[in-house]
């Protein structure tokens, strides 16, 4: 195995210089300035896990990690990393110490045939900390049909939250009212967004669910940005 990685490295390291430049686009820089250091050397296992690194840096580390897959994986692996045949579908890459090891190896050095570069490795071109921001992206993409089961569910709850965001807007509703009802359909959306699955194995998934859950507050802004969530989910999912 050992032996197997380096020869693939010093492949990489002899052919990059001749092939970088017949690849087609140029990679997008990541701003990962909002995300924590990780120091030098590379790490095993990926740093922004909520386990390790606390929700709020987890939640940073997918919305910096979408843009930068988005922007430099996608035209590859498919948009929000569903493959459309062209390389491996990277939601199936296992969130453990494995399935890391083998991520950094292909995002580091890239995968070169004969001489052809099939992806550009990542390791100068973009670093690590953007390495792992874009890999806790992908293992928290939910598996295919996993919101199949909730879709009536969230349907209802965001035309009401529609209605109510008139109203809001309006300034036609009582607060009171307005407030318990958010504070009802935060708990359902919660509810909804821990048993939405992932493909990796990973424990929680970023989903329409879960975004919904986090932008809903009593205001017009959280109500509207919360509907929006459901909206695009739900269109996705059809
Ligand atoms: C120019 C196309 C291209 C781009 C851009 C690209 N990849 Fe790849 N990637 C591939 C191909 C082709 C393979 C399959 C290589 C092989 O057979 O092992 C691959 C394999 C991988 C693998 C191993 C997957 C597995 O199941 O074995 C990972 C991880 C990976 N890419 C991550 C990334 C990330 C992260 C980015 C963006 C920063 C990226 N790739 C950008 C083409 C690309």
């Amino acid at each position: 195995m050992k032996t197997k990685y380096l020869i693939t490295f010093l492949a990489v390291v002899f052919t990059t210089s001749q092939t970088f430049g017949h690849a087609d686009v140029a990679p997008q820089p990541v701003n990962t300035d909002a995300l924590p250091d990780v120091g030098e050397e590379w790490r095993e296992e990926n740093p922004y896990r909520a386990e390790t690194a606390g929700e709020e840096v987890w939640k940073t580390a997918i919305e910096i990690g979408a843009s930068g897959y988005n922007q430099n994986c996608a035209r590859c692996h498919g948009l929000e990393a569903v493959s459309g045949g062209l390389a491996p579908d990277l939601r199936y890459l296992e969130a453990n110490l494995d399935g890391d090891e083998w991520y950094t190896e292909r995002y580091r050095n890239g995968y070169t045939v004969n001489g052809i570069t099939k992806m550009p490795g990542y390791d100068e071109l973009l670093g690590q900390k953007a390495a792992w921001a874009i890999r806790t992206y992908i293992e928290t993409r939910p598996d295919d049909g996993a919101l199949d089961d909730f879709l009536d569910q969230l349907a209802t709850i965001r035309d009401d939250l529609k209605k109510i965001a008139e109203r809001l807007v309006a300034g036609t509703a009582a607060y009171a009212d307005i407030s318990a009802k958010v504070d009802t359909y935060k708990a359902v959306l919660r509810e909804v967004a821990n048993q939405v699955s992932t493909a990796s194995g990973a424990p929680a998934a970023d989903s329409a669910a879960s975004r919904a859950y986090t932008a809903l507050d009593a205001s017009a802004e959280g109500v509207a940005k919360a509907t929006e969530f459901l909206t695009v989910g739900l269109s996705v999912a059809q």
